[in-house]
């Protein structure tokens, strides 16, 4: 049987995958701060799910990630779902140190933790991390910096531990997941983006980029045009065209 670890499984992506991938036989361990809708999924499913309550901004993250892992017996893949995202033209402070600690540290903590889990087991098959980052990373976005950085900032990491894993002959592959806007909490219920895509819709491209081992998968195909797009424009014109922060609060 199949074993993934989902940090971030207490609500949006995380939960569903967890639920989905439960549901097709996968032994899953589950971790968040909210204990309420872990327990939730470990009661639809309680022969294959065990939950953790883990805050990936705190020092013991990386311990208690290991111990979930030896609550279900061992780990193939690692997805990384833990996330926040504000758009924060005004820069305050806290809002933008909090999403370095989450989708910066708090990756950097699980998918070393991870990285090394998969050193010293010498799997014969092959260990997988995947990370939730976003096509927000393309380029820097003006109204959401901190997000916009932080999403760049998973997918270099990703790149440099996948240079290193070769260096090293470690037997993990990577998966970078980059979503345009997917209707979760982080939206707030807000319906005004465009191109965004249902839960089912998306769940199933997320879940075949991993089973299949795909490098990175830009979330949907609409989104793998706009993203294409976006890379084309010249820094001069990217700066003029910055998105007006009272037309939307939020960022994929
Ligand atoms: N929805 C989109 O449009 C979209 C688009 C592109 C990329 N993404 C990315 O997808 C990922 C998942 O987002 P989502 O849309 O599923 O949002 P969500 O429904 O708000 O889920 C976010 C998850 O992150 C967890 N989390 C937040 N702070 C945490 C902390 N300190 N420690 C541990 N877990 C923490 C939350 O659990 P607790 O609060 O219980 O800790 C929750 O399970 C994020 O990285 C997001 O940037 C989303």
């Amino acid at each position: 049987m199949k074993k993934i670890v989902i940090i971030g499984a207490s609500s949006g992506i995380g939960q569903r995958i967890a639920t989905d991938m439960a549901r097709m036989g996968w032994r899953v361990g589950i971790a968040a701060r909210r204990e309420e809708p872990l327990k939730a999924i470990k009661e639809q499913f309680p022969a294959n799910v065990a939950y953790s309550t883990i805050d990936v901004t705190a020092p013991d993250a990386a311990k208690r990630f290991l111990d979930l892992i030896e609550l279900i017996d061992g780990m193939d893949v690692l997805l990384y779902c833990s996330g926040v995202g504000h758009m924060n033209p005004d820069l305050k402070e806290a809002i933008d140190v909090n999403t370095v600690e989450v989708n910066c540290a708090g990756m950097v903590r699980i998918v070393d933790a991870a990285y090394n889990y998969f050193k010293a087991t010498a799997n014969v098959d092959r260990g997988r991390i995947a990370v939730i980052s976003s096509i927000a990373g393309t380029r820097g976005i003006g109204i959401a910096a901190s997000y916009s950085a932080s999403k760049r900032f998973q997918r270099t990491y990703l790149d440099a531990l996948n240079q290193l894993a070769h260096q090293e002959h470690v037997n993990v592959g990577f998966t970078d997941i980059r979503p345009g806007f997917i209707d979760t909490p982080l939206l707030n219920g807000d319906t005004k983006f465009p191109m965004t895509m249902s839960l089912d819709q998306a769940a199933p491209l997320i879940e075949k980029a991993i089973t299949r081992g795909r490098r990175v998968a830009t979330i949907d195909s609409r989104w793998r045009i706009v993203d294409t797009l976006w890379r084309l424009i010249p820094g001069w014109a990217w700066r003029r065209i910055g998105l007006n922060p009272q037309q939307s609060t939020k960022t994929p």
